[in-house]
């Protein structure tokens, strides 16, 4: 369904929002409201989103722009003030997708993700009903076995991080405030499926990705230690991510709790992220993969291997859990759906290419030791492989 009143959206300078605000500019006409912390500028803000639009080898539109109204997000609980001027706007929905990332920083955590959440929620209240489109977590379960639903999630027995204990909370806000709501949990959001271009933060793989850039690319090591379960990687490409929240925008109704990530069958795994990083730029002459971190003997190894072991364990044991997500609203939304990235083997190749080809670092390490690569690597298995990293 297209709206016409003005859509209000939060955390546009972030990556997801401004991917959000690139696609309210195409499928609407209506005005879109960008609250933003004071250290923003409002041509800050517009060129974020004209480089969004130019990643997908499109130019943003002058009269498009025009449409945006930045303005400065008024400070925790001084929020009452600015109705006159929503008012005034005409705002009818508000897509909050600001939020703190940081996996433990609780403080943060709690200012963001609920704070800002509850203080918007007033003003969708004050707005006399906004809709309210709340981006959370595929992983706001926290660690549960079974099927993860599309409804509020019960206490789990443990939670990966205090981030995804944040964003359950947040959940629960926003289903218990009365509004009509939508709550949007994509799984690890990665490049476009299509050329594998990422205009995020170095989160989820990228993060692994960016530490092995800086880590590991002054020289060539002939031997690497990892834990690399066959477990399906729950990635889903920002095309996909694009696609899945318009059509959950426009039709799915009220009340919708929304798992939008991609088809199980078909996504890679954590080994095949790690033997295809391998391939595209690490070429060891052998490669050791553990059951378990614990077994990785940390104090024999190249000491800049185990930092970035231990910079990635908390992805890596996120990774190695076993998600099995309910997709019944996404199945519904497939026809409308047509050409829906689902993440593959072939789509993270893709995305890994793009990333290496990016990168001078990985490519004057490519340069400087390509007559030291192996045919092909060694691959050695360090005792049985089990699905869970620390059991
Ligand atoms: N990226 C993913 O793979 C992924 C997957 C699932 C869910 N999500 C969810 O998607 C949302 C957006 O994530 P993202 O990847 O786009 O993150 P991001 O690039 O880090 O963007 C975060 C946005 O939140 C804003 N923000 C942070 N702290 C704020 C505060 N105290 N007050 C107001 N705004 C604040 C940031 O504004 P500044 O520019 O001023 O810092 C920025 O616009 C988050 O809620 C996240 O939980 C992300």
């Amino acid at each position: 369904m297209q709206t016409e009143s003005a859509t209000l959206v939060t955390g546009a300078t972030g990556y997801l929002g401004s991917l959000i605000v690139v696609g309210l500019l195409r499928e609407t006409r209506a005005k879109v409201i960008l609250p933003v912390r004071s250290h923003h500028t409002r041509e800050g803000v517009l060129e974020k989103i004209r480089a969004a639009f130019a990643a997908e080898g499109q130019e943003a539109a002058p009269e498009d722009l025009a449409r945006i109204l930045t303005a400065e997000l008024p400070a925790p609980g001084q929020y009452d003030r600015w109705i006159p001027f929503l008012e005034e706007q005409g705002v009818g929905e508000i897509v909050h997708s600001a939020g703190c990332l940081d996996y433990f920083d609780r403080q943060k955590l709690k200012e963001v993700n609920i704070d800002l959440t509850e203080d918007l929620i007033r003003v969708g209240k004050a707005l006399g009903g906004s809709r309210f489109i709340y981006l959370s977590t595929a992983f706001s379960s926290g660690y549960t076995d079974g099927p993860i639903g599309e409804r509020l999630h019960p206490e789990p027995a443990s939670d990966p991080t205090e981030y995804t204990r944040s964003k359950r909370e947040a959940e629960y806000l926003v289903a218990g405030s009365g509004l009509p709501f939508l709550i949007v949990r994509p799984s690890i959001v990665i490049g476009d499926s299509r050329d594998g271009h990422y205009d995020g933060k170095p989160f989820g793989i990228y993060q692994i990705l960016g530490g092995y850039e800086r880590l590991l690319t002054d020289r060539y090591l002939t031997s690497l230690h990892a834990v690399a379960p066959r477990m399906p990687l729950n990635l889903l490409h920002q095309d996909a991510f694009s696609a899945g929240f318009f059509a959950a925008r426009r039709h799915l109704p009220s009340g919708s709790i929304f798992n939008l990530v991609s088809r199980q069958e078909t996504l890679p795994t954590v080994r095949d992220l790690f033997e295809l990083w391998m391939e595209i730029s690490a070429h060891p002459e052998e490669v050791r993969f553990y059951p378990r971190l614990e077994e990785i003997p940390r104090e024999a190894i190249d000491a800049r291997q185990r930092m970035l072991i231990e910079f990635s364990e908390v992805n890596l044991a996120i990774a190695a859990h076993s998600w099995n997500f309910e997709t019944g609203h996404l199945d519904r939304l497939r026809p409308h759906l047509p050409s829906y990235g689902d993440a593959t083997l072939r789509s993270l190749r893709v995305c890994l290419e793009r990333f290496a080809a990016d990168s001078t670092r990985i490519q004057a390490f490519l340069k400087k030791y390509q007559d030291r690569f192996p045919q092909k690597t060694r691959i050695v298995e360090m005792g049985e492989v089990k699905t869970s990293l620390h059991q």
